[in-house]
């Protein structure tokens, strides 16, 4: 009983008051934090209907948040990912990540995420999980910050396409 009320269920995120809910608590951490970007652009990412977002909850309680754009170039890109602090290295980050994989790989052969320059702990996270660096995007959201681009490939895309 105990195992079933920590699992992990990644939800889609249920409408603006959630969306406000998790605004807040980002804003308090985070890469996005350390470069200034205002609560107003996390409301609109989060709400964003050209991106789906889903929400971990554990025990009832919302542990994290991830934005994923499906389509276009970059197909199965992760847009922010976050796990709230007072849930963060209980291997929730991990455990998200699985799933969102087990998404994007559905529809896709590349998972792909930036992750800024200055995020050691994350950088490290995602080698750890098979992440490649696949370039660096420099001033690509502030001034003076880079952003590195890292993939995870299950192999060529037209591979992929010829099975469908
Ligand atoms: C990066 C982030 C998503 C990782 O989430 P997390 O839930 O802390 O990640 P995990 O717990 O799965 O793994 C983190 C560490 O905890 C350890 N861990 C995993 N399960 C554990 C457990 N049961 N008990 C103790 N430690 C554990 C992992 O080994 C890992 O250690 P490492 O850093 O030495 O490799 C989270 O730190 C975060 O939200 N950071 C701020 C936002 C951010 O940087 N997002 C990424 C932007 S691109």
């Amino acid at each position: 009983m105990l195992n079933r009320m920590n699992e992990l269920h990644l939800r889609p995120l249920r409408g603006d008051a959630e969306a406000r809910d998790c605004t807040a608590r980002l804003a308090t951490f985070g890469p996005w934090r350390t470069m200034g970007i205002l609560a107003e652009k996390l409301f609109q990412d989060l709400t964003n209907p050209q991106r789906e977002v889903f929400v971990a909850e554990q025990a009832g309680k919302i542990a994290g948040v991830v934005i994923l754009q499906l389509g276009g170039s970059l197909d199965g890109y992760i847009q922010l990912l976050a796990v709230f602090p007072e849930f963060q290295n209980r291997g929730l980050g991990e455990k998200i990540m699985q799933g969102v994989e087990e998404k994007i790989f559905q529809r896709s052969k590349n998972v792909f995420l930036c992750v800024s320059s200055f995020n050691m702990r994350a950088q490290k996270f995602y080698k750890k999980l098979g992440y490649q660096k696949t370039g660096e995007l420099e001033n690509f959201l502030v001034a003076g910050q880079n952003e590195i681009l890292m993939r995870k490939t299950r192999g060529p895309l037209l591979e992929f396409c010829a099975q469908q």
